[in-house]
């Protein structure tokens, strides 16, 4: 079991419809393959966070390379777990408060929602090497 936290860049064509339909059919999907976790659409990035099997994330992660939908695929972290954080979540649409620009609040959002401190610290690096 691993978990996995990557950030990529939407097309700038992505519509609200596109997300929603990403989600769905992600959680039609994700029971089959185990896996668990949430997508997060801000300021043009998707930031998704997935747990399961090495091999289920392997083949996701194969399938979301050639997403014609999003680009620039960068892996933040991946660590080895004991267990999910997020058994219910089949693919759980997270919805901000604030825009990326406050990222303080999506930190302390992300931090509310419960996800492990090292990916959430992986978050808070990339949003700051970003906004330099
Ligand atoms: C940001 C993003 C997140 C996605 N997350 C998932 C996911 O959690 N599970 C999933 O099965 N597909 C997900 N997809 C869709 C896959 O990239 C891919 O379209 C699908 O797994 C395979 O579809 P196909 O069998 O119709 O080719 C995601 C796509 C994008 C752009």
């Amino acid at each position: 079991m691993e978990r996995l936290i990557y950030v990529s860049t939407a097309i700038p064509s992505l519509a609200g419809g596109d997300v929603f339909d990403i989600i769905q059919k992600s959680s039609l999907r994700n029971p089959d393959r185990g896996i668990t976790g949430f997508l997060c659409v801000v300021g043009g990035l998707f930031f998704q966070y997935i747990e399961g099997d090495t091999s289920a994330l392997d083949k996701l992660l194969g399938d979301l390379a050639h997403d014609p939908r999003h680009h620039s695929i960068t892996i933040l972290g991946r660590w080895a777990a004991d267990k999910r954080a997020f058994p219910a979540w089949k693919m759980k649409r997270i919805h901000l408060s604030q825009p990326i620009t406050q990222s303080a609040d999506f930190i302390a959002q992300l931090r509310t929602l419960g996800i492990p401190e090292d990916a959430v610290r992986k978050v808070e690096q990339y949003l700051a090497v970003r906004q330099d």
